[in-house]
């Protein structure tokens, strides 16, 4: 059986994508009617946080509940992450253990160390880099909300803020996938040129375009979908002043902005948000504002990547294979009775 990490979507093509959106909408059609089928039923999730988290670590493990398994919750200074052993070795016992490791780490590199040693899929839950099953989940969103007559090609993503590990996992998404993304950001905080050269060669196959700008009103113009992420993250609280005279007032999602973009334009937002900072109370809770059902959509996309990477490798046997095992252990044990 092929073992398949999810790290980050450019491991994945266009038509994977779809496969997997089109999971996560069967699994969530199936869950709004109350009987989502427990295609994980006994298999086991270590869920390892070296950051905090409520939508990933609540998402992954109603999930794996949902579906039939279960979740272990695993945090450094609990477990020997990197501590007394390599990573390499933790990494190895948790596959001996458990069917699928789901890790937030602080540096990229540590989830592609457990992803090199790991013999079961790894997923990454956010590093420093990127966020691949938030972005999956943006797209479901998106889809979900498509203004009718419009088709995934001709959708434009607007991202207005930081260049965050969000920013970096939607932009290769969404120009993955042949839409139309813009970056909106004062230059010192606009993507790094790496990101936007995969960007850009998602593009020359997909057809997507790429724009980075300084003007957050014409990046708005034709969106479909505004989108911002937190101006500051946990460790840079030195950076606070300088980060938020930069962005504020000019890069807000605010009312005027988002007046500025068609009628039907929906905003998003990830989550965790510093309301009155990167956007206002005012656009967060508009009819436009889709954040909610955003949030929710990360339980059926877990769901959906989950089952995805691991359905395909779950053993099961057959009835008479259980009952032969079964007869065997009830004998052995019967006999020393
Ligand atoms: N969006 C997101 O990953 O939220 P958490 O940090 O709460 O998991």
């Amino acid at each position: 059986m092929t073992l398949r990490h999810f790290i980050d979507t450019q491991d994945f093509s266009k038509e994977e994508l779809l496969e997997l959106i089109e999971l996560t909408r069967m699994i969530k059609a199936a869950d709004k009617q109350g009987c989502t089928p427990k295609l994980l039923q006994d298999a086991t999730l270590a869920m390892i946080f070296e950051e905090p988290s409520t939508r990933t670590r609540v998402s992954f493990e109603v999930a794996m509940t949902e579906l039939g398994g279960h979740a272990l919750y695993l945090k450094p200074g609990e477990i020997h992450l990197g501590v007394r052993e390599s990573l390499g070795d933790t990494s190895r016992v948790l596959s001996r253990m458990c069917d699928v490791i789901m890790a937030r780490t602080l540096q990229h590199a540590t989830i592609t160390g457990l992803a090199g040693t790991a013999t079961v899929p790894v997923i990454n839950g956010l590093t420093d880099y990127n966020h691949p099953t938030q972005v999956v989940c943006d797209v479901f969103t998106m889809i979900e909300h498509t203004p009718a007559g419009k088709r995934l090609e001709d959708l434009n993503v607007t991202f207005i803020g930081d260049a965050t590990n969000v920013l970096s996992s939607l932009m290769l998404i969404c120009t993955r996938l042949g839409m139309h993304f813009t970056h909106a950001a004062p230059k010192k905080y606009q993507a790094p040129a790496q990101w936007l050269q995969w960007a850009e060669e998602n593009c020359q196959v997909s057809g997507g375009t790429v724009t980075v700008t300084e003007d957050p009103i014409a990046a708005v113009r034709d969106a479909d979908y505004i989108y911002t992420d937190l101006w500051w993250w946990v460790g840079q609280e030195d950076e606070i002043p300088e980060r938020r005279a930069a962005f504020m007032p000019k890069y807000q999602v605010n009312m005027d902005l988002l007046r500025q973009a068609p009628a039907h334009c929906k905003f998003m937002h990830c989550l965790p948000a510093s309301r009155g900072v990167e956007a206002t109370d005012e656009v967060m809770d508009s009819p436009q504002s889709i954040i909610f059902d955003q949030a929710e959509n990360r339980l059926h996309t877990e769901k959906g990547i989950l089952t995805w990477l691991v359905y395909p490798r779950l053993k099961r046997p057959s009835p008479e294979l259980l009952a032969f095992h079964t007869g065997q252990i009830h004998n052995y044990l019967d006999g020393r009775c």
